[in-house]
């Protein structure tokens, strides 16, 4: 049994989150952990809104709410929101907990004692008209790099580069929109990125398992002219963490607070503490995770997030925990995502483009979006959600294939044979071969989903419940009754069984269907099928089982056509 630490790149706090968001992180995040723990293994799976900085003030400005009080209400709604999808965090912490400004200091502290902390006085934009500096977001403008009109302070959301707020042609207050903007000075502290350029460089380079998607934006930021800059850690704001070193004042800091980027990952492992303090554990229970020498070293951490976040990942978070020298655990391994697009365009939260978490919970259940999202996740390439190609797969694959499958089983044992497994001989060749078939795609499965080959892993599941149903219609029961009752006796026998093993197999993908699978075999042994024959003879003769509700419904062509048009336009 091994220990992994899971964690999925925290959201921004300011709205609810997009399909497109959720399977860039939460979501494959959370397959991951479903299937570790599935495994038998020991799992910490972490997440938290990220509430810093100014997407968070601005949105509490925009709701007319104080900031504090905006977060509190959001962290609530995404909670919400992430439970009805059965996200199955250990922990859904805050970025703003005290865990966080502690840690947040604390590191600040040990870097500025390591020498990798200067102060530097600098230019900042100051809006005359709103009397303040317009740090990151605060000032949007056009981007230098690709000609994107509403690029952001601190990164262009079109094309992903990092800007400084500076760089942009043709800025303006996002506030107030006035362009009566002026350079003033102002000092703040930057981490000495760079003098850890090649130790960065060495641990890039030794992480040949990684995908090429991570390693080769990480790669692209450590070799360009411009790549590993010294970065500004500290903002002109109110809200955020103050600037101290460790429980230390810092003179010259006094009303400033971290940037949003500087406190955001060390909230992983914040989230980590908030978690024992929440469940009424000690220090070491939550150290054990990440600190290598109390017992993290045989922990195994992997991350999940979209393509835009792994600089901060590959670079600038290792930067941290490097350049702290404590022995703090660093990420393993990477899983690093495209863009999904919505039909035609990008989904986009400034503009409301696409379908958000909530409506998607409204119009139907957590696992129908599961499966789409993760059957077509962005991982080679970005992919696209179009309406079509979500009626198909949930009509074909959930409909017909899986949900077909547990209900002509269910129906023609409990109407033919009774409520019971019943007894039947031994399994003849079919079954055999049957058995034969699905420890190989077993096996198959179980290496893409240790790999997190998502979309492969996805397709061999499916193969799986497919093999069932054509073994189902070879094997036919309903004719095997009229001239062999105990032939049928053990066909249905097995089908009741292989429903028992394709809840345990499909829970990662689809965990509600999975447990009323489950229920309805009158069982709550999810053990992992490691011999697949044996886990076909685990329900034995005489178990008592329900036919359950239908597991999925079909889309009707009215209904995709409905939420095509009801999801066209922009959310207002
Ligand atoms: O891109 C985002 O949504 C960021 N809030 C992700 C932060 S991940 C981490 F660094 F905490
Ligand atoms: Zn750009």
């Amino acid at each position: 049994m091994a220990r992994i630490l899971i964690t999925s790149a925290i959201p921004y706090i300011n709205g609810i989150k997009h399909l497109g968001n959720l399977v860039g992180s939460q979501l494959p995040a959370d397959l991951y952990a479903r299937f570790m723990r599935g495994r038998g293994h020991e799992v910490l799976f972490l997440c938290a809104t990220d509430e810093h900085g100014t997407p968070a003030e601005l949105a509490a400005a925009k709701a007319g709410k104080p900031v504090e009080e905006f977060c509190a209400g959001m962290h609530a709604v995404q909670k919400g929101i992430a439970d009805g999808f059965r996200l199955s965090f250990d922990h859904f912490g805050r970025s703003s907990s005290q865990r966080n400004h502690r840690l947040t200091q604390h590191f600040a502290g040990k870097l500025a004692e390591n020498g990798l902390i200067e102060e530097v006085s600098e230019k900042q934009v100051f809006s005359v008209a709103d009397n303040r500096f317009l740090p990151d977001r605060y000032i949007e403008g056009t981007c230098p790099n690709c000609g994107y009109d509403r690029a952001r302070g601190d990164q262009c959301e079109n094309c992903t580069k990092q800007l400084d707020p500076t760089d942009l042609i043709t800025p303006r207050s996002a506030i107030s929109g006035s362009t009566d903007l002026e350079v003033r000075e102002t000092r703040h502290l930057y981490l000495r990125q760079r003098a850890l350029r090649d130790r960065l460089e060495a641990w890039i380079d030794s992480k040949t398992d990684w995908p090429i998607l991570t390693t080769s934006i990480a790669r692209k930021w450590l070799k360009d002219g411009e790549g590993l800059q010294d970065r500004g850690i500290t903002r002109d704001l109110h809200w955020g963490v103050p600037v101290r070193k460790g429980d230390q004042p810092w003179p010259g800091m006094e009303g400033k607070v971290f940037y949003v980027w500087f406190d955001a990952p060390i909230e992983y492992i914040a989230c980590a503490a908030e978690w024992a303090d929440a469940n009424g554990l000690a220090e070491a229970d939550w150290e054990r995770w990440w600190r290598t020498d109390k017992g993290a070293a045989d922990v195994r951490y992997v991350q999940f997030m979209g393509k835009d976040n792994v600089p901060f990942h590959t670079l600038s978070f290792p930067a941290t925990i490097m350049g702290s020298g404590e022995p703090w655990k660093l990420v393993d391994y990477i899983k690093s995502f495209n863009y999904l697009n919505y039909d035609g365009g990008q989904f986009s939260t400034s503009q409301g483009r696409g379908v958000f978490m909530d409506q998607a919970l409204s119009i139907l259940p957590a696992d129908y979006w599961r499966w789409w999202l993760l059957s077509h996740a962005p991982e080679n390439a970005d992919s696209e959600f179009t309406w079509e190609n979500f009626q198909a797969s949930v009509n074909k694959d959930l409909a017909d294939v899986l949900g077909n499958l547990v209900s002509r089983v269910t129906k023609f044992a409990a109407s033919k044979l009774g409520a019971a497994v019943p007894a039947g001989g031994a399994f003849g060749p079919q079954e055999t071969a049957l058995i034969a078939d699905l420890g190989a795609r077993l096996r198959d499965y179980e290496a893409l989903m240790a790999a997190m080959d998502i979309r492969k892993a996805a397709a061999e599941l499916r193969g799986i419940w497919v093999a069932g149903n054509e073994y189902l219609q070879a094997a036919a029961p309903w004719s095997a009754l009229k001239t062999d009752p105990a032939r049928a006796e053990v066909i249905v026998r097995l089908s009741l069984n292989l429903i028992r093993v394709y809840a345990i197999l499909s829970r990662p993908f689809i965990p509600d269907a999975a447990a009323t699978m489950m229920t309805a075999m009158g069982s709550a042994d999810w053990t992992w099928p490691d011999h697949i024959g044996e886990a076909l003879r685990a329900l034995p003769p005489g178990h008592a089982f329900t036919v359950p509700e239908n597991l999925f419904r079909k889309i009707t062509d009215e209904e995709r056509a409905d939420w095509q048009q009801r999801f066209s336009g922009v959310r207002g």
